[in-house]
């Protein structure tokens, strides 16, 4: 039987909630799959400022250092709330960006995905949805912007001035370009290549290194496309998209562009994928004014353990199951609020029941 050590890190706001409902599903697999789990509960964003002074502990290195794959909730506070913590240890920079750092999780997979059942969730008229929405983003995770030498400063006559540096070197650029590549190859073997190459030198030497990697995959169709048409044509003709790459800070803006097209952030899941360790969350963030009220919705945060299981733990199987028992649960007509200007025939579910409803779907299979 193979063991897995989950560093299970629920996190801030909705985090625990929905955290929840994915626990639920794990039980379940493990019950009935060859596998078993060891679960380790980690303090991990701003409850971990407040309770043990830091925003990623020590304590909770040690554990993800130990753990084979890390699941992770949501972060982050309400803005008032965010003023009371330094802002070094704020959950984003004190946490999550520390956590993508320290395992190279460079590679971040964020599936926006409607079946076509569910297009009513979306605010894209039908016929622009067509046969459903199936695209893979694959953000670059660990550099750009979001890494590159930070300054600020006060020139002579008190002015204040900020620099921020968007810095990739080729190797980052290659390994990202190559898992790209790959996923097109398991796909429709088209992919669209985001860039903005008429004002970044970074984007022209993203490209220079795609067309040299290119011939390694002869039958991959390269499509390349400046990253503010991309998010027009997003809106206006998603079906041509099957997999999409782009730097960081694109992939951060685009992604949640897709969440917008699906209806809802509560619909994006994500893995970030390193050569040793991945970690696994929603791409949504933690809706602290929402919280506690059972009214989140898991999927994005199941659909996390979905991936997981698939792309770290070789349960493709159970996978498949979980998308289909989540797309099940929406098509009896069950939605959780997040979802709720999709149609007057909305049945309203909770969080929880949520969760319960893709437990007994997975039953059944
Ligand atoms: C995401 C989030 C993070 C990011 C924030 C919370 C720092 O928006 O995962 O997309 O910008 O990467
Ligand atoms: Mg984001």
């Amino acid at each position: 039987m193979k063991n897995f050590k989950i560093a299970v890190l629920a996190g801030d706001g909705i985090g625990p909630e929905i955290m929840n409902q994915a626990l639920k599903v794990l039980e379940l697999v493990e019950k009935r799959n060859d596998v078993s789990f060891e679960l380790m509960q980690g303090n991990f964003g701003a409850c971990a400022y407040f309770s043990d002074g830091k925003a990623f502990p020590d304590k909770t290195i040690a554990m993800c250092d130990e753990a084979d794959t890390i699941l992770k909730g949501t972060i982050g506070l309400g803005h008032a709330e965010s003023q009371k913590i330094p802002v070094e240890e704020r959950p984003e920079r004190g946490a999550l960006l520390p956590l993508r750092k320290r395992y190279n999780t460079y590679a971040n997979f964020r599936p926006v995905s409607l079946p076509p059942g569910l297009s009513h969730f979306s605010p894209l008229k039908p016929e622009i949805i067509g046969e459903g929405i199936e695209i893979m983003i694959i953000r670059e995770l660990v550099g750009g912007l979001y890494f590159g030498e930070k300054r600020r400063g006060v020139t002579e006559d008190g002015k204040r001035w900020v620099k921020e540096t968007l810095e990739y070197d080729e190797d980052q650029i290659r390994r990202i370009l190559h898992v790209a590549f790959k996923t097109a190859m398991k796909r429709k073997k088209v992919l669209h290549n985001i860039h903005k190459s008429n004002v970044l030198i970074s984007s022209v030497l993203w490209n220079e290194i795609l067309d040299e990697i290119a011939p390694e995959y002869p039958e991959v169709t390269v499509k390349p496309l400046l990253v503010d048409a991309a998010a027009t044509a997003l809106c206006l003709n998603p079906g041509q998209f099957d997999v999409m790459v782009m730097e960081n800070m694109f992939g951060d803006i685009l992604s949640d562009q897709g969440g917008g097209i699906l209806g809802s952030l509560g619909l994006m899941p994500s893995a970030c994928i390193g050569d040793k360790k991945s970690y696994f969350e929603p791409s949504h963030g933690s809706a602290p004014d929402i919280a506690g009220q059972n009214i989140a919705n898991p999927y994005a945060m199941i659909g996390s353990v979905a991936m997981m299981l698939d792309m770290v733990m070789g349960l493709e199987q159970e996978s498949r199951n979980i998308w289909k028992a989540m797309q099940s649960v929406f098509t009896e007509g069950y939605s959780t609020p997040d979802l709720s200007n999709s149609g007057s025939n909305i049945k309203m579910i909770g969080t929880d029941v949520f969760g319960d409803k893709i437990v007994a779907h997975l039953k059944r299979v």
